[in-house]
C-alpha cells in the first residue's frame, strides 16, 4: 500500500520541479485550504435542492423509540414516499437521557435497546439517511441533555452512528451568542469529517438569514408550526398560513445549500382539511421549503398519501435553479405566488384564504413575461394540461384552499 509519506515525497518532487508561476498558485491553494480549516466550513453541496424526509416531532413528541422509527422507514419505502424524494428519517428531541462519566451522550436505553449505530444502520439498509436532533444549549427544549461544552464529542458520536443530518436547537442557550454557537458546531461536524446537513433551528430569532448561509444548510425563519389554519399561540407558534407570512419577504435568502425553513410540514395531522392541506403543501412546494412530514406515515388516507407524494408539485420544490416563490399579488384574502424555474417556466399559486370559494386571475406580467406570450397551463393537482393561453388565466380557487400551476411559455 502506497502511504502518505510516498505521496508527500511525490508532492514535493513535483513542486521542485514546477515552473515558479505553478510554485506560487500551488502554495496560494494550500493557505487557501488551511484557512478555511482554521476558519472551518460546512460539508458543502450536500442539499443542492430543499431538504426532505420525516421528523418524528409534529406528531409523536417525546414518543419516540426505535421501533418507531424503523415502522417509519419501512413505511417511508413502502408508501412510495421514498420513490417520491423523501429521504432523511429524523429523530427529534427525547431520544437521549443523560452522559456518562465520559461525557458521553446516552441514549435512551429503554426505547432504543439496539442502540443508535444499529438504527442508523437499519435505516441505512432502506436506502434512506439518518438524521438527529441536538441543542446548542445546555438542555434540549424538552430537557434533555444538551450540546453546549460537548460539541466536538457529540459531533464525533454522530459521525460513529452514521448520522447525516443534525437538527440543532436553540432551548437553554442564556447569554450564548448564535453566530459564535452554530458556527462551533459546524466546526465540530467538519472535524468529525462524516457530512451531515446542519439544520439550525433558533426559530430566527438571531436572523440567521442574514449570517448562517456558509454556516448551516437550512435554518428555521420561524417559530414551530401549530396543526391548524391560523391559530397562534402566545409564544409565536402558528398554523401554516401565519408562518407563511413571516417567511415571505425572506425570498433573497434562500437557494442551493441554504434553505430558508419554515418548519415541517402538517399534511396528514388532524388539524386541516385536505383542502387546507393542499394548499399548505402547495405553498411550501413554491416556497422552495425543505420537505419534512411531520405525520405518521404507517397510516396515511389515500388522500394525505397523494398530497404528500405529488410528484408535480415536489418538482416545483426541488427545481434546480432553487429560488424561493414571491408573492407577486396580495388582494387581502386572495394571494398569487410565482416561483422562478430553472427551464424557463414559471410556478403559479393562487391562494383563497377567505371563506367561499372565488375566481381568480393572474396576468402575464405578474409572470415576468411579456402579455403578447401564448403560455401553455397545466394544473399541477388535477394533472391536466389546461390549454394555451394568452395575456391571463383565470381559475376557481376553493376556499382556504389553492391552485398550482406550471405556466411555460409556447414556442
Ligand atoms: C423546539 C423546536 C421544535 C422541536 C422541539 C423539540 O420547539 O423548534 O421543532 O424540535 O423544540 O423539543
Amino acid at each position: 500500500m502506497k502511504t502518505m509519506a510516498y505521496f508527500c515525497e511525490i508532492t514535493i518532487i513535483k513542486f521542485i520541479k514546477m515552473k515558479s508561476l505553478k510554485k506560487i498558485f500551488f502554495l496560494m491553494t494550500l493557505v487557501l485550504l488551511n484557512l478555511a480549516f482554521v476558519y472551518g466550513q460546512k460539508f458543502e453541496g450536500l442539499v443542492p435542492t430543499p431538504p426532505m424526509g420525516w421528523n418524528s416531532w409534529n406528531k409523536f413528541g417525546c414518543d419516540v423509540s426505535e421501533t418507531l422509527i424503523k415502522e417509519i422507514a419501512d413505511a417511508m419505502v413502502e408508501s412510495g414516499m421514498k420513490d417520491a424524494g423523501y429521504e432523511y428519517v429524523i429523530i427529534d428531541d427525547c431520544w437521549q437521557i443523560g452522559r456518562d462519566e465520559m461525557g458521553n451522550v446516552i441514549p435512551d436505553p429503554e426505547r432504543f435497546p439496539s442502540g443508535m449505530k444499529a438504527l442508523g444502520d437499519y435505516i441505512h439498509s432502506k436506502g434512506l439517511k439518518f438524521g438527529i436532533y441536538s441543542d446548542a444549549g445546555t438542555k434540549t427544549c424538552q430537557r434533555r441533555p444538551g450540546s453546549r461544552g460537548y460539541e466536538f464529542q457529540d459531533a464525533r458520536t454522530y459521525a460513529e452512528w452514521g448520522v447525516d443530518y443534525v437538527k440543532f436547537d436553540w432551548c437553554y442557550t442564556s447569554t450564548q451568542n448564535a453566530q459564535a454557537s452554530y458556527k462551533l458546531m459546524r466546526d465540530a461536524i467538519y472535524k468529525a469529517g462524516r457530512p451531515m446537513v446542519f439544520s439550525l433551528c433558533d426559530w430566527g430569532l438571531s436572523k440567521p438569514w442574514l449570517w448562517a448561509k456558509d454556516v448551516g444548510h437550512l435554518w428555521r425563519a420561524t417559530d414551530d408550526i401549530m396543526d391548524c389554519w391560523d391559530c397562534e399561540d402566545d409564544r409565536n407558534n402558528g398554523g401554516f398560513t401565519v408562518l407563511l407570512d413571516r417567511v415571505a419577504d425572506l425570498y433573497s435568502y434562500s437557494g442551493p445549500d441554504h434553505w430558508n425553513d419554515p418548519d415541517m410540514l402538517e399534511v396528514g395531522n388532524s388539524g386541516l382539511t385536505v383542502t387546507e392541506s393542499r394548499a399548505h403543501f402547495s405553498l411550501w412546494c413554491v416556497l422552495a421549503a425543505p420537505l419534512i412530514a411531520g405525520n405518521d406515515l404507517r397510516n396515511m388516507s389515500k388522500e394525505t398519501l397523494e398530497i404528500l407524494t405529488n410528484r408535480e408539485a415536489i418538482a416545483v420544490d426541488q427545481d434546480p435553479l432553487g429560488k424561493q416563490g414571491v408573492k407577486v399579488r396580495d388582494d387581502g384574502d386572495y394571494e398569487v405566488w410565482v416561483k422562478q424555474l430553472a427551464d424557463g417556466s414559471r410556478a403559479v399559486v393562487l391562494f383563497n384564504r377567505s371563506l367561499k370559494d372565488e375566481k381568480m386571475s393572474v396576468r402575464w406580467e405578474e409572470l415576468g413575461y411579456p402579455s403578447y406570450l401564448k403560455l401553455k397551463v397545466r394544473d399541477l393537482w388535477e394533472h391536466k394540461d389546461q390549454g394555451l393561453f394568452k395575456k391571463q388565466y383565470t381559475a376557481t380557487v376553493p376556499s382556504h384552499g389553492a391552485v398550482m400551476l406550471r405556466m411555460t411559455p409556447d414556442n
